[in-house]
């Protein structure tokens, strides 16, 4: 399936936004549902890497439910996507664990501490609720930023295959009221990375893969990214379901909007350096504010619409956002055709995963409006007020 071209006019849109094109979005839920139809596999919308809402009759055609962290996260899948919803957290608390049960089918508990806890509560529901437990294979894929690997050596999240032994010689009856077993170990990975950890998690944790309904596989597989092996992923899970009887649940998040939507700004001001071959362009947005990640992590790549590496076009500039945070700015050149003026738009390509979650009203700076781009026209979804400002502060 070829990704469609994006028909972006960002001279129709009022910045700052965030925008998402309908077309590309069911491009990549189409991928997800070949997936889907081809193994039986239960594919699930992970909210924390986008939860635009108001879009969800969209992907609730094309996925099976969602995959939450948090009790708002599990109310917005309940209330907005549907009844499967699959809980993980670090750690639930007893005070919202009621309404945990109320609003998720599945609830994945990161120790057994935390499941010996709340297995009373499990078992005295009217609901019928399928468990399991998060595993640590500790399989590291040479992660490009340790913010981001989860099978780090200090990693919190997971039972790692010694714990999970001391804990079964301790009481050999502690699976029991388990129905399944969850590894979420890649950040931006390949079917290639998957391949080579199965064999290693099968080591340590493929004896009891036979005991559970499902083994759930996370998230962080590219699968909506141009080059992955699609094909090759419907017969590695297929493979997997035959050899131990399990169903196989996945959790895309950053992979149901990959290339999917952007960030539109405006240039309020260009200023001019004469000790430096740039031009430093002021936005409308903050990326300390609306692409946090890019500011955390050196190795994320923030690509401009039309623009060129440092040296490739004439006209070259960084950009700095609206706030007056030091470090708000990105330490980059990108160089253009054309000089750019105020009130210009420049587009930040593939901008919403892990973006629109994370923004913050720091410094009151504009909250970019939500916007859905469909046939040629666009559609406001969201704006953003004063009193959104300062509802936030107290
Ligand atoms: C438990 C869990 N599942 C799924 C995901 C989604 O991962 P991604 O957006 O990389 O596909 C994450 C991301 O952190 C996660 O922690």
């Amino acid at each position: 399936m070829a990704r469609p071209r994006s028909t972006l006019d960002a001279g129709k849109i009022g910045t700052p936004a965030f925008v998402i094109e309908e077309k590309l979005l069911r491009h990549n839920l189409s991928v997800l549902k070949r997936v889907r139809d081809k193994t039986g596999a239960t594919v699930l919308h992970a909210l924390k890497a986008w939860a635009t809402w108001p879009l969800f009759p969209i992907v609730k055609k094309y996925l099976s439910g969602t995959e939450v962290s948090s009790l708002n996260e599990a109310r917005l899948g309940h209330e907005e996507f549907g009844p499967e919803v699959h809980m993980y957290a670090p750690a639930y608390k007893p005070e919202e664990f009621d309404a945990v049960l109320k609003n998720c089918s599945h609830i994945i508990f990161n120790s057994f501490g935390q499941f010996r806890q709340f297995k009373s509560n499990i078992k005295k529901s009217k609901k019928r609720i399928s468990v399991g437990l998060r595993i640590n294979p500790e399989v590291t894929a040479h992660e490009r930023h340790h913010v981001w690997n989860p099978c780090a050596p200090d990693s919190r999240l997971g039972i790692r295959v010694s714990e999970f032994e001391r804990e079964l010689k301790r009481d050999p009856r502690a699976l029991e009221g388990i129905d399944g077993l969850h590894f979420h170990i890649f950040f931006e990975r390949d079917l290639s990375d998957l391949k080579q950890a199965l064999p290693k998690i099968e080591k340590r944790f493929g004896r009891y893969f036979q005991e559970m309904k499902w083994i759930n596989f996370g998230g962080g597989q590219r699968i909506t990214d141009d080059g992955y092996d699609v094909e090759g992923l419907i017969k590695v899970i297929n493979k997997f379901k035959k050899k131990y009887g399990v169903e196989v649940h996945l959790e895309p998040g950053a992979a149901i909007v990959w290339y999917a939507g952007t960030l539109v700004a405006s240039v309020l001001d260009v200023i001019e350096r004469k000790d430096v071959p740039y031009k430093v362009a002021i936005l409308d947005i903050s990326f300390e504010a609306h692409l946090t990640d890019f500011i955390l992590s050196p190795v994320l790549e923030l690509r401009i619409r039309d623009t060129g590496r440092k040296g490739q076009f004439r006209h070259a500039y960084k950009f700095g956002g609206s706030t007056c945070l030091a470090g708000d700015k990105i330490n980059r050149i990108y160089t253009f055709k054309r000089p750019l003026k105020v009130g210009d738009k420049v587009i930040f390509e593939d901008a919403i995963q892990y973006t629109l979650v994370k923004t913050t009203m720091f410094n009151g700076v504009q909250h970019p409006s939500i916007i859905l781009w469909k046939n040629g026209k666009s559609k406001t979804l969201r704006t953003f007020s004063y009193t959104d400002f300062k509802w936030r502060m107290g």
